[in-house]
């Protein structure tokens, strides 16, 4: 393919990719995005392929058709709740990618034809985007064993973490330094000592996370694993890389940026790996009141009753894939002149946008679901508020009590309606292992059972 003809091809496809990242702001339009996505990188794949200095295409189309396989196998078979697992593992994909072609640009001949300051840039290069994608490699591999249950989720928080990793970037640096003065591939011992340092670091810095904060950890590692490929670009002089790399990093810092706002945690304290993360002080406070349960027809009396309801949707509507009938009681509480509408929390689920995805699955109008700064100043308004496998979203420990791990995340503020229900299958903590006060409040009832069943049988005597 003609020089010409790939770079307007690359072009095109950055333009394809922009679009994809611009529509992917807002639901109507998410699906677009995905296919502006899809068209771009088809096009840029065939425009590498078939460039000049390109050989072995058939090995290339052969490992190609064999990732396109078992890429679409995952994605098939994956559940949405084991999603982030499945991003982070991508993450680590592609910065072991970047490691890789770090050291087959070292080792490439070419390389070392180059002289004075374009071979010192090119070395420079090389080290850099090894570092990142090592720091990406092990860390995405540790956020995926959090968030699958395989390691500790609780911080590891070691005295001296900070000082160790500052001596550990200072080292990486003089490493630096000292491997781009070599000539040939002398400096192989350099690379291998930073990868390993770079390795340890990105193991680290995860480790000193909490699950709580693992969604922000997954989108800072998104947002790592762009800057590793556009490290990846300059190593390979595929200007593509560069720019696809640029808009996966920063609009993933972005992202990150967005949800530390919406957890309210110092952005710089999660990506430096709990820099600044004060311990948590003092006694938990101690939960008074009691626990009262309702049965389903009971529940279904109370919303027949109600003028107004908002629903909470959380973590356990995604496992027990209750959005279906959840949809059909929506409708027919509606039909019935009631005001129904969803209250979303930024980080409810196990993704961003976790609980919109699914609710658009059900087709679930976009205009009764709202943000959750949108509607907590209508919770003292409203009649009925229905808490569907929804737990750390709803905790008002988060307002109120400085010893626990969520407090000074926002809430949504379910307790301050006329009566709050609480559908779960027990009294066992959320995500982060905190204790709910929520469930012993006055105007609280539990409603135990499977989210899905119980919106079945709700759904029953509504119609009854
Ligand atoms: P969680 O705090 O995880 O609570 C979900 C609740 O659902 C559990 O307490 C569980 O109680 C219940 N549940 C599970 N299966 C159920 C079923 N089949 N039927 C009914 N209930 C069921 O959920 P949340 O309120 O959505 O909060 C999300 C948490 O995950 C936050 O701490 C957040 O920081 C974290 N997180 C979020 C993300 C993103 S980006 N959204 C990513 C990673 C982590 P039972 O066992 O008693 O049923």
């Amino acid at each position: 393919m003609a020089i010409g003809i790939q770079t307007a091809a690359y072009l095109f496809a950055s333009i394809l990719f922009i679009l994809s990242l611009g529509s992917l702001s807002s639901q109507e339009s998410a699906k677009r995005g995905v296919f502006y996505g899809i068209i771009g990188m088809i096009i840029a794949i065939i425009a590498t392929v078939l460039g000049e200095g390109v050989a072995g295409q058939t090995y290339i189309i052969i490992a190609i058709a064999i990732a396109s396989a078992i890429g679409l196998m995952l994605a098939r078979k994956v559940e949405m709740t084991a999603m982030p697992q499945l991003v982070a593992i991508l993450h680590s994909f592609v910065g072991l990618a970047a490691v890789l072609v770090g050291f087959g640009s070292y080792l490439d001949p070419k390389t070392h034809e180059l002289h004075g300051a374009a071979h010192i840039i090119h070395l420079t290069e090389v080290f850099i985007g090894i570092f990142i994608g090592a720091i990406t490699f092990t860390g995405s591999i540790i956020a995926w064993g959090k968030l699958e249950g395989k390691v500790r989720s609780k911080a590891l928080l070691y005295p001296g973490r900070h000082a160790v990793n500052i001596v550990l970037l200072l080292t990486s640096i003089v490493l630096g330094v000292l491997f781009a003065k070599q000539e040939g591939t002398n400096g192989m011992m350099y690379l291998l000592i930073m990868t390993a340092i770079a390795s340890f670091i990105g193991v680290m810095l995860v480790m000193a996370i909490g699950g709580g904060d693992m969604p922000v950890v997954v989108s800072m590692l998104n947002s790592y694993s762009g800057w590793a490929a556009s490290a990846a670009g300059f190593m390979l002089g595929n200007d593509l890389l560069i720019v696809t790399g640029a808009l996966v990093g920063s609009s993933g810092a972005i992202l990150s940026i967005h949800m530390c706002h919406a957890m309210n945690r110092s952005f710089f304290s999660v990506i430096l790996g709990g820099f600044g993360n004060a311990p948590v002080k003092g006694e938990a406070k101690a939960i008074e009141g009691e626990v009262t349960a309702l049965n389903h027809e009971e529940v279904s009396v109370l919303l027949k009753e109600a003028k107004t309801v908002v629903i909470v949707p959380g973590y356990g509507m995604a496992v027990a894939k209750a959005q279906y009938p959840i949809y059909d009681m929506v409708q027919t509480l509606r039909k019935a002149g009631k005001t129904v509408r969803f209250a979303i929390h930024p980080v409810a689920g196990r993704l961003p946008g976790h609980m919109n995805v699914l609710l658009a699955e059900a087709n679930v109008p976009y205009d009764i679901v709202l943000e959750m700064d949108e509607i907590n100043d209508d919770m003292p308004n409203t009649d009925v508020v229905m808490v569907i496998g929804a737990n750390d979203v709803v905790n008002p420990s988060a307002q109120d009590d400085p010893a626990s791990s969520i407090y000074g995340m926002p809430v949504i503020e379910a307790w301050k309606a006329e009566k709050v229900i609480i559908m779960k299958r027990s009294m066992s903590a959320g995500y982060s292992g905190e204790d709910n006060p929520l469930f012993y409040k006055p105007n609280s009832e539990m409603l135990y059972g499977d989210a899905k069943d119980s919106v079945e049988k709700i759904l029953s005597f509504l119609k009854a």
